[in-house]
């Protein structure tokens, strides 16, 4: 009997310097053709977006077998790692043994000519086996990974906050309810309302103000009824929140953050990235470049409000001093008068959250929202109102009761500091680094209005 091999992944095979025999992989048959002594498979396990050929002699005992394998069968193949004869691969594997673990039949609907993004999503839990979205997967895995590491490396402390929660962190009324029940929510199972949260700010303030750096990162919910290719109802945030640390110092941080993240993505994910080049968006790899070598603009709410009053452009929505600016205001700004990231700070405080800190000038509040070409908004953030009685003041302001909301003011009440903090979108995040355009083609499964499949 021979030594039971452990697999190699697909990648380490094509890495090789040197034949290796025996070798043993697994994977799913992306193509097969036959020649006339042989069968060439394409071999695919989702460790790369590369396949490995597989030679199947006719001499193997079970040929007649692998001539009837189709696309999305699954099999495990021991052989040897040999210098390809043919073009357009180093390494081929000549096969000994091939063992059929799972078959498939022609209703497989991922057949070898381009499908559209609309209907790959209708097959969401077979789409990973896409090239396409083999790469989106990866490199989300990737991304998720350099976000700890930059936060790792400079000190701050991971906290999960929870999921389930009290409070309206926004106050936009976007909330998911959790309930067992559908009435008296003092008999309800945390006998009090509860929702899914839709940020983990409030709770990593409190942590911030005692390990004075943290960050949390995972899953948020918003019931917006929007459907645009930028909103899904579940989505993941990354929240960094530091104590002693005003504006200037949030605005440092969001925009070292984002370039930290494309340098690490082009540097660890260089195939997949190519293939977003190719396939998706040709302008993609020299927009990043440039991203990451230029620095990032910031203007003021008011100048920004001027600029896109003076600009000549016919917008759909109206600009004036006091209203939000749309997604065709902000992709102005950043797409056609500054052609890069720009900081947009200190926002009138009727349109923001009542925990931000108000200006000196009594209108304003220390808000950032940090625009990108081709998506806009992908950071919101500010400094927190550290003053107990204007926090209570605003709280009020924004029909509040302050008295919900005791413990978060207790963090006013005992030691308060300066502190600063924002949010940034991890799909849209993804959608800027890999230039796909629709936020459901970068969530494995993806919840938005009307849809919650799988
Ligand atoms: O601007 P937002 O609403 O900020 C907050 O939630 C703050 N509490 C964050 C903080 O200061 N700690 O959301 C932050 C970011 C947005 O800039 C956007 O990138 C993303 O989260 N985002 C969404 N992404 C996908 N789908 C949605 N429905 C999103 N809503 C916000
Ligand atoms: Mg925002």
């Amino acid at each position: 009997m021979d030594e039971p091999l452990s697999p190699t992944p697909i990648k380490g095979a094509l890495q090789s310097t040197i034949p290796i025999e025996p070798i043993q992989l697994q994977g799913w048959v992306r193509t097969r053709r036959d020649s006339k002594d042989f069968s060439f498979i394409e071999l695919n396990d989702g460790s790369c977006l590369r396949n490995l050929q597989i030679i199947a002699k006719n001499t193997l005992p079970n040929y007649a077998a692998l001539q009837r394998l189709t696309t999305g069968a699954s099999i495990s193949v021991r052989g040897a790692l040999v210098a390809s004869q043919g073009k357009g691969q180093k390494w081929e594997v000549v096969a000994d043994k091939i063992d059929i673990v799972g078959g498939a039949d022609d209703t497989y609907p991922l057949q070898k000519k381009g499908h559209t993004p609309e209907f790959l999503r209708e097959i969401a839990h077979l789409r990973p086996r896409s090239n396409l979205f083999g790469c989106v997967f990866r490199v989300r895995s990737r991304l998720a990974f350099a976000i700890h590491q930059f936060f790792q490396e400079r000190g701050f402390v991971y906290v999960h906050t929870p999921i389930v929660t009290g409070s309206d962190c926004e106050g936009a009324g976007e909330l998911f309810r959790v309930t067992t029940i559908d009435c008296d929510y003092t008999k309800d199972f945390f006998a009090r309302q509860t929702y899914l949260t839709v940020s983990g700010q409030l709770e990593a303030e409190a942590f911030a103000l005692a390990l004075s750096r943290v960050y949390t990162f995972g899953p948020t919910f918003r019931a917006e009824n929007s459907n645009t290719s930028r909103h899904a109802s579940e989505f993941w945030m990354i929240e960094p929140e530091m104590a002693f640390c005003d504006l200037n110092g949030n605005m440092d941080l969001a925009e070292e953050i984002v370039k930290y993240l494309i340098t690490d993505v082009r540097k660890c994910c260089p195939e997949e990235m190519e293939l977003f080049a190719k396939f998706v968006d040709k302008e993609l790899l020299a927009r990043l470049d440039f991203v990451v070598e230029r620095a990032f603009q910031r203007i003021s709410y008011s100048d920004a409000v001027d600029l896109l009053r003076k600009s000549g452009e016919k917008f759909e929505f109206p600009i004036d001093y006091g209203l939000n600016l749309q997604s065709e205001h902000e992709r102005w700004l950043t797409e056609k008068h500054f052609k890069c990231p720009v900081t947009v700070f200190d926002y009138p405080k009727e349109i923001k959250p009542f925990y931000m800190r108000l200006n000196d000038d009594g209108k304003t509040v220390a808000a950032i929202d940090l625009l990108v070409p081709g998506i806009g908004e992908i950071v919101g953030g500010s400094q927190r109102e550290e003053r107990l009685d204007m926090l209570e003041e605003n709280m009020r302001g924004h029909k509040m009761d302050p008295a919900d909301y005791k413990w978060y003011l207790d963090l006013r009440r005992y030691g308060t500091v300066p502190h600063s903090g924002f949010g940034l979108g991890f799909e849209r995040m993804l959608m800027f680094i890999t230039g796909v355009s629709n936020i459901r083609d970068v969530i494995p499964f993806a919840r938005t209005p009307g849809s919650a499949e799988f």
